[in-house]
């Protein structure tokens, strides 16, 4: 164990899912923690999505104890600008936020987020963030849609000092979390949204919604303005832009 950036860094070499093992540390009510792992036997996505986990990605979970269980989409957004502000620094490459928990380069995703919670005595947050980093193999059904950091740049990049990057910008972020400074949150998400200003469909469980994205309320979600002039806020979606 090791601390960087106020954070108690754990580091494995194989993990099912770093966020089965910050669930395990939560359960032992430490927060302020950081699990990393070079890779993931069942590394999870939303929806129940399999996450590709192969060496050359990062896997970290940040594990953040006593929150407003309804502020997670906050945790989800500050984990996203934290890997695009990343990326932007370090790798010289254009990262945008694609809503709800993406980031994106030319349009291809890099980075995803899962962010879970947990509450026993107290609440805890375990917001799990998996970027593509030096993989360069995707199956499939993902060849069109994901990317790595080295199939963008041309280059590897170091692993660690990625997961250390992050974790300082997250942390920066955080502190506004803490101080209930959320609009400052959105206002650096909307700085690097991809998603804002576009014509896009939400596929949600009720249904698909087409129209502009406008905005984002004070609840993270996306405000679509639909064809009829209607303002639709959406919850939990898959966005594509049209
Ligand atoms: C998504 O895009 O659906 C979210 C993907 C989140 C993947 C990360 S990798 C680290 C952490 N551990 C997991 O099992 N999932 C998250």
């Amino acid at each position: 164990m090791s601390k960087i950036y106020g954070f108690n860094f754990y580091h494995f070499k194989c993990l099912s899912s770093t966020n089965d093992k910050a669930k395990e540390i939560a359960a032992q009510g430490k927060g302020n923690t950081i699990i990393v792992s070079e890779k993931q036997t069942k590394g999870r996505g939303r929806f129940g999505r399999k996450w590709n986990s192969d060496i050359g990605g990062v896997y970290m979970t940040i594990v953040l104890k006593g929150h407003d269980l309804d502020k997670v989409s906050y945790l989800t957004f500050a984990a996203s600008i934290s890997v695009a502000k990343s990326i932007i620094g370090m790798c010289s490459l254009d990262a945008e936020v694609k809503w709800p928990n993406d980031v994106i380069i030319n349009n291809k995703k890099v980075c995803g987020i899962l962010a879970e919670i947990m509450s026993n005595k107290e609440n805890f947050a375990l917001v799990g963030i998996g970027v593509n980093v030096n993989n360069s193999k995707f199956p499939a059904e993902l060849k069109d849609k994901a990317t790595s950091l080295k199939i963008q740049a041309g280059k590897t990049f170091d692993l660690q000092a990625l997961t250390k990057r992050i974790a300082k910008e997250f942390s920066l972020i955080y502190r506004d979390y803490a101080n209930k400074n959320y609009e400052k949150i959105i206002d650096l998400w909307k700085k690097y949204s991809h998603t804002l200003g576009k014509k896009v469909i939400a596929h949600t469980i009720n249904g698909d919604f087409i129209g502009n994205a406008v905005g984002i309320d004070n609840e993270c979600r996306l405000i679509l303005r639909l064809g009829n002039g209607k303002i639709k806020k959406i919850t939990e979606a898959d966005i594509f832009i049209v």
